[in-house]
């Protein structure tokens, strides 16, 4: 695969194909002036072109031979991999630097059954790294915490593995941990028009923002011991989908349109389909993970659920509270890390990301 470029008039990382792995950061800064913080975003930018272009950051790996080299080395020898970089700014971020914050940045509502963590929750700033080595992708985030020292530390991060999303509906749809197949129904990377529409923020501002999006991370929490004692016939009638071919129910093939009224009424994809929200759409880009066990002799293993919008109140928040109120997925789930940041568009040649807030 060819790298992703960098450089465009929105992000990659959101509509670009997505890859196998993920290594996402929150941060929070720990010098919060804006001197320091353009002097980092700067420096991270610099670093971002080069790593998603396959290049070691700054002087390398093997510079002064008496100093630490500027690179940590590990990715020496490997492809771009399809490495993208994609930034995002919390409420916190603008509040702590005293920015104008957009109207659409602000603390999400809780959700019934919520537990979340706030030790993996929010954060200032946040970074999406995706590859398809997961070595690039942990090379990538490592450098970039680095570079942050004395400006930004890490809050907290997840890998990922096993994209439960694709933006490319002519390729083979990933399955999720749950094992059906993830993304049939998700807004395609290539679709400019209902990018537009849903994705990218339009006119409606901060100038600033325009091209950007908001993204919604979820860590949830799967009881995989659970869901599978379930049979396969509950399964399937929790999604309204078939677990084998992932056809919505009355209908054959996956990506034959869904038929609402041929879905068990609390079935998740009924609930979460435009067609139930008046025409509410968000592009899904999440991964599987695994921690190990949590030490009750349980995998510790989930969904990373990502998804970039336009605003949230007309995309995650609708969907997820008609999910949290009646999916019976709910039984197997818990949503127990939360984070809303808004990134800012893509960088033009010479530029640095979200330059035009400051
Ligand atoms: C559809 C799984 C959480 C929003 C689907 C589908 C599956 C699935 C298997 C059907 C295939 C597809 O169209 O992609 C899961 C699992 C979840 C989860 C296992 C949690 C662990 C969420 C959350 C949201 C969401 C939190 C948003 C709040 C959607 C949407 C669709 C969908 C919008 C497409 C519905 C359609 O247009 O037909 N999900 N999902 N999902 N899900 Fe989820």
């Amino acid at each position: 695969h060819a790298p992703i470029p960098f450089h465009g008039a929105h992000q990659a990382g959101i509509a670009t194909p997505v890859q196998d792995r993920l290594h996402f950061a929150a941060f929070d800064l720990t010098n919060p002036t804006r001197g320091r913080v353009v002097a980092l975003l700067r420096l991270w930018t610099a670093a971002a072109e080069r790593m998603t272009a396959g290049m070691q950051v700054g002087g390398g790996a093997l510079g002064a031979p008496l100093a630490p080299p500027d690179d940590t080395g590990e990715a020496l020898g490997l492809p771009a991999s399809r490495l993208t970089l994609t930034i995002g700014f919390g409420a916190s971020f603008f509040d702590r630097l005293g920015l104008e914050r957009p109207a659409a940045l602000k603390a999400l509502p809780h959700f019934p059954g919520d537990k979340l963590d706030p030790a993996r929750s929010d954060g200032d700033l946040c970074v999406q790294a995706c590859a398809d080595d997961p070595q690039v992708a942990v090379h990538a985030v490592r450098n970039l915490v680095r570079l942050g020292f004395g400006t930004a530390g890490v809050r907290w991060s997840q890998l990922g593995f096993g994209k439960t999303s694709s933006t490319t509906p002519e390729e083979q749809t990933p399955r999720n941990l749950m094992g059906f197949k993830d993304g049939t129904n998700n807004i395609p990377g290539a679709d400019a028009k209902l990018l537009d529409q849903h994705v990218w923020i339009g006119s409606e501002g901060p100038k600033a923002l325009a091209g950007g999006t908001y993204l919604v991370a979820r860590r949830i929490r799967m009881h995989i011991e659970t869901w599978d004692r379930t049979s396969l016939k509950e399964q399937e009638d929790i999604f309204g989908r078939t677990k084998g071919e992932g056809a919505a129910y009355g209908r054959t093939r996956e990506h034959d349109p869904v038929d609402l009224a041929r879905l068990p009424a609390d079935s998740h994809v009924r609930l979460a389909n435009p067609g139930s929200l008046g025409g509410v759409r968000i592009l899904r880009r999440g991964y599987s993970f695994t921690d190990g066990s949590d030490g009750l002799g349980r995998l510790d293993a989930g969904l990373f659920f990502l998804a970039y919008q336009r605003d949230p109140e007309t995309g995650f928040i609708p969907i997820q509270r008609a999910l949290a109120k009646t999916d019976p997925l709910n039984e197997y789930i818990q949503h127990v890390g939360s984070g809303l940041w808004v990134c800012p568009p893509g960088v033009a040649q010479g530029g640095f990301w979200g330059q035009g807030l400051f």
